[in-house]
């Protein structure tokens, strides 16, 4: 036996030490990519294939599991400002992807494509696996985009053992058949990637129930399952007198600026008057009111804007422009109206009906020469103008929140979705005649919340209904408005899953969410 030297004891140290330390990193690694166990805090990564600001749902979502108690990861693109739940809430930490950089703009989609795509793939996968240290309990992600999305949560999931719920908004592959046609190999990948990589989640959430029957029937859809109607942002309302008021007098410049317009509204003067409201100056308000009235009443009355009774009826439409949306009906729509108008002014027996200001927001690629159409037919028209206005955000829900009408020309590409500016109308208490599309029934119910039509002439007698008497006696407007203020206060106190099978049921987001998808969250319920 010889004796050891000691470069040997180095040597040994050494090795030693290499051992520990690889062992040291094995181990790391293991409990690193471990499974989590159940008893830690709750956590959730909300990944978002967008600008996270203008996802709202996937905000809400972020925001109720937060208060939930859920650690929040949300990852997404940066861009505009998210709701400020976001920022406020303690538990919530938003992650911005980095954006591609700008060289890829100037090289052709072939060779961009493809290194976006690597791009985002690293990026997400540098999130979800690095970046956020402890394996989240769930990883919610929506669809559409499928790919590469899809793929990434499984993969995570199956590395970090973190459960995979999956925000059904719409199918990527019915989308992606609209622009290129249905039998577009493209189309065939993309229904097969979104099939086998979306039936295997832990859960499943819908925007509609009609979304759930048609998935679990035709992909066989495995885990658990949720319908989670959308619902309009916290501060959409039915605006005040003098929110409207405002709003005209931001909007003065911009109407003005369409020449059909002048002649057709009422003569007003800011800031005393608007198209839409005045503030009655203390000379023309009924003395035999004010006789008992103090100084300072008399002040506050004359300072509120109020509407003016020789405004035109405001309808509003919001569209994409893009052709999967009928904006012809509506157009032809308004022709019949301004017969029916001009007919009813000529025969004394009939009641009058009023001007209509059909105002249209939106941006899209078919509004110039739709605009030119309108442009033209206008000119022998004497009840009806129709304009396209770009608003702000803020000033969109007051727009909803002073109109008398809301019209939808959605028409969905797969049949499955509803329509999110209706949900925001009804949010500012608006009703709608709505162009009628398989699973609308799940959003609006004819003659309760608004009235469904299937062509022109349909949507031109429903105007001439709702609006006959306007502005002092539309009672069919008016129930329809009272049904929307009652559907939602209503809701409070009572339980969604027992009232949204029989009658019209409006619930807040927080209600729905946590009824719905809270269940799901916890191992004890099947
Ligand atoms: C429009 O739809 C109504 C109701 O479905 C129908 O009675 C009417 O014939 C249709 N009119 C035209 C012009 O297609
Ligand atoms: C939903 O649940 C959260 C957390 O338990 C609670 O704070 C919130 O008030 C609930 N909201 C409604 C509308 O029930």
């Amino acid at each position: 036996m010889s004796v050891l030297k000691i470069e040997d004891y180095t040597n040994l140290g050494i090795s030693l030490a290499y051992f520990s330390l690889t062992a040291w990193i094995i181990w790391k690694i293991w409990v690193f990519f471990t499974p989590r166990d159940s008893h830690s805090v709750r956590s959730v990564a909300v990944l978002v294939l967008g600008d996270i600001g203008r996802s709202p749902r996937m905000m809400y979502h972020a925001e109720s599991f937060a208060e939930n108690a859920f650690i929040t990861e949300v990852i997404g693109y940066g861009g505009s400002k998210p709701i400020p739940a976001l920022e406020r809430l303690p538990r919530v930490q938003l992650r911005y992807l980095p954006e591609p950089p700008e060289f890829l703009r100037f090289i052709p989609f072939i060779v961009a494509a493809p290194i976006k795509v690597s791009i985002q793939v690293v990026s997400i996968l540098l999130e979800l696996l690095v970046r956020i240290p402890k394996a989240p309990e769930f990883i919610l992600v929506q669809n559409p985009p499928s790919i590469p999305t899809l793929a990434l949560v499984w993969l995570v999931g199956c590395i970090r053992g973190s459960k995979v719920i999956i925000d059904w908004h719409n199918l990527g592959y019915s989308i992606l058949a609209l622009k290129v046609g249905k039998t577009h190999p493209l189309v065939k990948i993309s229904e097969w990637f979104e099939k086998t990589f979306g039936r295997c989640a832990y859960a499943h959430l819908f925007v509609t129930k009609a979304m759930r029957d048609y998935l679990v029937e035709k992909w066989d859809l495995q885990g658990r399952k949720a319908i989670l109607h959308d619902r309009p942002p916290h501060h959409f309302h039915r605006a005040s007198s003098q929110e409207t008021h405002e709003l005209f007098r931001r909007l003065q410049i911009p109407l003005m600026a369409h020449k059909d317009l002048q002649g057709f509204l009422p003569q007003s003067s800011l800031p005393y008057s608007t198209a839409f409201t005045q503030v009655v100056p203390p000379s023309h308000s009924k003395p035999s009111s004010r006789s008992k009235a103090t100084v300072e009443s008399a002040y506050t009355e004359v300072q509120l804007p109020t509407v003016r009774p020789d405004r035109p009826a405001l309808v509003v439409s919001s569209t994409s422009w893009t052709p999967d949306e009928e904006f012809g009906i509506l157009l032809e729509a308004l022709t019949l109206y301004e017969v029916h108008a001009q007919n009813a002014a000529k025969q004394s027996t009939k009641s009058k009906l009023p001007k209509v200001l059909m105002v249209v927001t939106g941006k899209g690629p078919m509004r110039d020469s739709y605009i030119q159409k309108v442009t033209k037919l206008q000119k022998t028209w004497e009840y009806v103008r129709c304009v396209s206005l770009w608003l702000e955000a803020e000033d969109y829900p007051i727009l909803l929140g002073s109109a008398d009408l809301g019209v939808s020309l959605h028409s969905s590409s797969s049949d499955l979705d509803l329509p999110m500016k209706v949900v925001d109308m009804f949010g500012c208490k608006l009703p709608v005649c709505a162009l009628d599309f398989k699973c609308l029934g799940e959003l609006v119910q004819n003659d309760v919340n608004g009235l469904v039509f299937k062509n022109a002439s349909q949507l031109a007698e429903q105007f001439v209904n709702l609006l006959e008497g306007f502005p002092n006696s539309t009672p069919r407007l008016n129930t329809l408005r009272t049904n929307l203020i009652n559907a939602a206060s209503s809701s409070r106190g009572r339980s969604p899953q027992i009232a949204s099978e029989s009658d019209w049921y409006w619930g807040s987001w927080d209600e729905n969410w946590n009824s719905t998808v809270k269940p799901l969250l916890f191992r004890t319920l099947p």
